[in-house]
């Protein structure tokens, strides 16, 4: 670990104090005032980048909460902060190292060094390496140990080595190649990987094991499984490196797992986990889609990451999304945040999103190893529209808990079928307008009684269907779902919430907290297979959980 950075404490800052001072005028007045008040709010609360518009018009802010948010942020030292992430400072300071997914999606030349090497050059070899082989497998000159082509591509990975690759992957589908079909396994429940393989021919089957450690105890043991799987299917032990290819910074344990030197892709600890689908971690995204389209995701996330570096902190998409979230969580009382793509093809972003954001900020010691005495990062969910409307939508309108959203939406789809696009696009603007708007009782008993019922009946049915309201949301355009946009789009997210971490004073790029469970489940595991496990130190519920599975399992 690196010596504990100089840290800010948001908390005592003025700046802090007069948002506090501020809260009361917001919860005063509604965003529906807010919008009667000016006539030119849209214009001035929405902004474009890196092929993203950003409607945050629907939030609960006026002019001056933007002013003392943008204060926070100074006072946070943010700029500096984005300045020393790009140009390589070891900000993951409890792992001694930098943080340079950004370098990955850069095409700037000048030098950047990292321990005395120059990590451009190792990015675009790695680049290289990967356009090789993916030309390879595409064009059917990588051929399975019967001769034949590969078919099907098998990702072995777990966490941020699955969820970005898997949803690029589906978001990119009208680019998929024609020859190619990408599967996922990444839990450690055998259905996982028994489903995956009951449709495949081993002579056509790639397995790509993805893991940054090679250590992680579920993408092993799928591992394995895959390849004997492939062995008692018929494969050939000789030809196996024709089947199995890796994507690890741990060169050792891929060679000793059987992986062949020449077919391990690289990773590097400078690229945390769940910021790696940039990195050959991104191999089945190119496999799948090609790699110009993967260079156009890369492209995509450098337009945001450009933006983000150079525009001002009051017209700068990812810190303003930041600060919005800042501002809900630490001052107006929301816990959670939900993510609402409408657009089927963007079903998982909300996994995705979730492990970058919980995994990153949900932290409660500062950079300096102290408890944080604010709250930090928020639960992170949600699900594609139109579904959700039918589902939770329920309590984002009238629980007793608010929960500031993110509508995503692509103007144009790829499938015009019908009326569809205009449909969810109806039910999306729908959604946020029915958010801020709400509607009061008089509205509902006007609107049943309109419908005939009695006066007194309505007055019954009414505060039920009485909607309060004045929910915050953001609502995020692109004109299509493709490379150039997912990239901006998920490159949005995790600079949105590396702002977060650095308002919250957190390291964003650790994450200490899956260690426990990972370490007790290692002792636990001999205790269900009847070994003794000198280091388990079981509770009594454990053991008699325990004792259950061993009882079932005789
Ligand atoms: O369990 C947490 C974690 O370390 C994530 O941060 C990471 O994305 C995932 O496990 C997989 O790790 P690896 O790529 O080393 O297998």
């Amino acid at each position: 670990m690196d010596s504990a950075p100089q840290t800010t404490n948001p908390g005592v800052t003025a700046a802090w104090q007069a948002l506090i001072d501020h809260r009361k005028d917001i919860e005063s007045t509604t965003i529906v005032d807010l919008f009667s008040n000016d006539p030119n709010r849209v214009s001035h609360l929405s902004m474009e980048a890196a092929g993203l518009y950003l409607d945050y018009s629907k939030n609960r802010v006026n002019t001056e909460t933007l002013v003392r948010l943008k204060a926070l942020a100074e006072a946070s030292g943010l700029k500096q902060a984005i300045q020393d992430m790009f140009s390589g400072a070891a900000i993951n300071h409890t792992e001694g190292r930098q943080v340079l997914h950004t370098a990955l999606r850069s095409t700037d030349t000048a030098p950047l060094i990292v321990d005395g090497k120059n990590i451009r050059e190792d990015i675009s070899a790695a680049l290289t390496k990967m356009e090789g082989f993916v030309n390879q497998v595409q064009s059917g000159q990588w051929l399975g140990y019967s001769g034949k082509p590969i078919t099907d591509v098998v990702s072995v990975g777990i966490g941020g080595s699955y969820l970005g690759p898997r949803v690029a992957i589906e978001a990119l589908r009208p680019f998929w190649v024609d020859n190619i079909r990408s599967h996922f396994v990444s839990n450690v429940d055998g259905a996982d990987l028994a489903y995956c393989v009951e449709s495949l021919n081993p002579e056509t089957t790639l397995f790509i094991v993805q893991s940054k450690s090679f250590k992680t105890q579920e993408t092993l043991a799928n591992a394995l499984s895959a390849k004997e799987w492939y062995l008692s299917t018929g494969g050939d032990a000789d030809n196996i490196a024709r089947h199995f290819v890796a994507v690890s910074s741990n060169i050792n344990l891929a060679t000793e797992f059987g992986i062949d030197a020449d077919n391990i892709f690289p990773m590097w600890d400078w690229v945390g986990g769940r910021y790696s689908l940039w990195s050959a971690i991104g191999l089945p995204i190119a496999l799948q889609v090609g790699m110009a389209n993967f260079r156009e995701l890369l492209a995509g996330a450098e337009d945001l990451d450009n933006h983000f570096r150079t525009a001002p902190l009051e017209a700068n998409m990812p810190v303003i999304l930041g600060l919005l979230g800042v501002w809900y969580h630490n001052f107006l009382g929301a816990h959670s945040h939900v993510i609402l793509p409408y657009d089927q093809s963007l079903e998982n972003l909300p996994a995705h999103l979730q492990q970058v954001d919980m995994e990153s900020n949900g932290k409660s010691i500062n950079r300096g190893g102290h408890q944080v005495d604010y709250g930090t990062g928020p639960i992170i969910w949600g699900g594609a529209g139109t579904n959700g409307q039918h589902a939770y939508h329920q309590l984002l309108h009238q629980g007793t808990r608010w929960t500031p959203a993110d509508f995503i939406l692509p103007l144009k789809t790829h499938h015009a079928i019908g009326e569809h696009h205009a449909m969810l696009t109806s039910n999306c603007f729908a959604q946020s307008q029915a958010l801020m708007c709400g509607k009061s009782f008089e509205q509902a008993k006007a609107e049943l009684m309109a419908s005939g019922m009695s006066e007194e009946k309505a007055e019954e049915l009414a505060p039920h269907k009485v909607i309060p309201g004045n929910r915050p949301s953001n609502t995020i355009l692109m004109d299509q779902v493709n490379a150039r946009t997912v990239g901006a789009l998920i490159a949005l997210y995790e600079q949105k919430v590396f702002v977060q971490g650095v308002i919250w004073d957190l390291n964003s790029f650790d994450q200490w907290g899956v260690e426990l469970g990972k370490q007790l489940s290692d002792s636990i595991l001999p205790l269900l297979k009847g070994e003794e496990s000198d280091s388990a130190q079981v509770d009594a519920s454990t053991a008699d959980l325990v004792n259950r599975f061993k009882q079932a399992n005789q």
